[in-house]
């Protein structure tokens, strides 16, 4: 056996391994109505996103799906999330470096491409170690960490490319402790419960009738990884008669307010996931849960609002949005414009601004370990100082 050294908090593996064994114990904490917990809505709908229930005849592919929802299909590949796994060979990242350089202690890595694979190699006095990655991780919006199999095991690679810093520094959550040797420089084996977690999130299809098979997968995710296997809506939508469309696919559009967040957390994590399964002092790094975040705001409410939902400001079919003045309607569908007064249906509006809300009310942070700016979706008030509010 290696030897495994310390995992830190933060590391994604590790998290999911948390949450699959709490999930076979613990009682749901959530009270009736509101979030729940990923696999408490795996078990309770026929359908819910990193289900690795339904099998691979129900699944259709993202082509068949583009032949007849074409508009959104074309939107949808230019999403880091179509693009949140790949082959080495298919990566853009990969493609645009021939060799990224790193170093620390005796070692020296290099992640270099050649024509038909990609491999660290890693050096120090006693010699040298070179393996080929399998996947990619992460689009490169904000960094890619790499997956590599080797001797049966699956290890999340020692080193992550950041594009902030546009070179490759340590994965979030490895031990910053410079590694023991040649071999345990490459990464952290992932261990058996936590790796098809991270294709779960990552791919399409990874897991089908229960059973974990990486090697059919569909890199990123398509229409199938939210929607669902579509294979019997594709036959009802060929058919000349085909009856209620929501009947033959899993429907998004019936969803409560809280159900629709979590659909997004069944990935983004949901309230429930993050309060019952993640470490309690994550501190910062817990910006990166979104719905945990948004349902601390006062506008959230107690039950949330169909105005006030992941899909009110994102278009899951689309690229985010970078600028801020669009976020306006969402805000101004609840308060009144600045300078109005409150009606029966808008609540008290803004004294200091009139445009670009989200500007001052969702602040940007920094998580040192992703090396990345991440929004808070605690909707406020930021007085000056005030700071990240854990
Ligand atoms: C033969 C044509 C056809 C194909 C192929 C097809 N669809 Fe559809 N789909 C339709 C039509 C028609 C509707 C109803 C009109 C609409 O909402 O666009 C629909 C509606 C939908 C809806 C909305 C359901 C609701 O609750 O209202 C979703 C989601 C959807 N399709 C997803 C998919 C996915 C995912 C695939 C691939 C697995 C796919 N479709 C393949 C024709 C098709
Ligand atoms: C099956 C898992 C999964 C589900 C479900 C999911 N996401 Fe994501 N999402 C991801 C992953 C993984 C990424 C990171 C993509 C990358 O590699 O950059 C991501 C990234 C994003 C981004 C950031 C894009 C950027 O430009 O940085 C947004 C916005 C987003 N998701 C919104 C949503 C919304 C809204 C929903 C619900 C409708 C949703 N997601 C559901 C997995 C998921
Ligand atoms: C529960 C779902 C889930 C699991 C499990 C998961 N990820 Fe992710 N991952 C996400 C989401 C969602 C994002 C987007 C975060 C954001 O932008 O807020 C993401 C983002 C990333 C990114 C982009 C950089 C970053 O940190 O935001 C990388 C790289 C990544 N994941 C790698 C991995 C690896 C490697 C594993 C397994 C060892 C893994 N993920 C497991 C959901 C998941
Ligand atoms: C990240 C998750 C996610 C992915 C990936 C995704 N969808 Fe959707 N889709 C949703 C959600 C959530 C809704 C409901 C949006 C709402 O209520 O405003 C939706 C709505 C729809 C609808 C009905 C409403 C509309 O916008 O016309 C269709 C049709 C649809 N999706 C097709 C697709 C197809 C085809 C793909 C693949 C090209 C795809 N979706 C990929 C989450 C996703
Ligand atoms: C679903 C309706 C809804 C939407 C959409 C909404 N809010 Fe709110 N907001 C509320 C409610 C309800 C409150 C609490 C008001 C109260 O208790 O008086 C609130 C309170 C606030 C507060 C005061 C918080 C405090 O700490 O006192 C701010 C600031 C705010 N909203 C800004 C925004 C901004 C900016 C947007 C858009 C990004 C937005 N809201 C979108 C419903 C909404
Ligand atoms: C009131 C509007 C609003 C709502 C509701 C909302 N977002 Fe966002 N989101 C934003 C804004 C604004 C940004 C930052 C855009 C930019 O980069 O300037 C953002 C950024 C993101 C990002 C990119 C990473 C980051 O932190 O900057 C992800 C991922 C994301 N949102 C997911 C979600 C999910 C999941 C939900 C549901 C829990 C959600 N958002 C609800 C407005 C919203
Ligand atoms: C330049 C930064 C800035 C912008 C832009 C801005 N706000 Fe504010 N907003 C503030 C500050 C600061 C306060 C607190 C004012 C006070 O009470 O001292 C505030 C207060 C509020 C409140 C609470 C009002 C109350 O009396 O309880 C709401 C609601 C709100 N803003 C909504 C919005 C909306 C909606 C927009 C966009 C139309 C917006 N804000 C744009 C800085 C801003």
């Amino acid at each position: 056996m290696k030897k495994r050294r310390p995992i830190q908090p933060l590391q994604q593996g590790v998290f999911m391994a948390l949450l699959l064994l709490c999930a076979a114990r613990a009682q749901d904490p959530a009270p009736p109505g509101g979030s729940q917990s990923t696999p408490a809505h795996w078990k309770a709908n026929s359908w819910w996103p990193t289900s690795g229930v339904p099998s691979r005849a129900e699944f259709a592919g993202a082509e068949t799906c583009a032949g007849c929802h074409a508009g959104i299909a074309a939107a949808q590949r230019k999403t880091p999330m179509f693009n949140a796994a790949s082959r080495p060979s298919d990566s853009d990242l990969l493609r645009h470096h021939t060799g990224l350089p790193f170093s620390e202690a005796e070692y020296s890595y290099v992640l270099s491409r050649q024509p038909t694979e990609s491999k660290f190699v890693v050096k120090n006095d006693t010699g040298t170690v070179s393996a080929p990655i399998d996947w990619a991780f992460g689009s490169g919006e904000v960094a890619q960490t790499y997956v590599l199999k080797r001797n049966n095991d699956f290890l999340e690679s020692r080193l992550s490319y950041y594009t902030s810093l546009m070179a490759l520094g340590i994965t979030t959550g490895h031990s910053a402790v410079a590694p023991q040797n040649l071999e345990d420089a490459l990464g952290d084996p992932i261990d058996s419960e936590t790796t098809p977690r991270c294709f779960g999130c990552h791919t399409t299809g990874s897991t089908t009738s229960a059973i974990f098979d990486p090697d059919h997968a569909t890199l990123g995710l398509t229409c199938e990884a939210c929607h669902g296997p579509g294979a019997k809506h594709v036959a009802a939508m060929n058919n000349d008669e085909p009856g209620p469309v929501e009947k033959t696919i899993f429907s998004t559009r019936d969803l409560s307010p809280v159900d629709s967040v979590d659909f997004c957390g069944a990935c983004h994590r949901t309230p429930v996931d993050v309060a019952a399964f993640m470490p309690a002092n994550m501190g910062i790094a817990n910006l990166r849960f979104q719905p945990y975040r948004l349902e601390r705001s006062l506008c959230w409410g107690q039950k949330g609002d169909a105005r006030i939902t992941c899909v009110a400001c994102h278009n899951p079919h689309k690229p985010l949005v970078r600028d801020p003045a669009t976020y306006d309607a969402t805000c101004l569908k609840c308060h009144a414009s600045t300078g109005s007064p409150p009606t029966s249906t808008l609540l008290v509006g803004c004294t200091v601004g009139k445009v670009n809300c989200v500007s001052c009310h969702m602040p940007k942070y920094e998580i040192p370990a992703v090396h990345a700016m991440f929004t808070d979706h605690d909707i406020r008030i930021v007085r000056p100082g005030s700071g990240f509010l854990p």
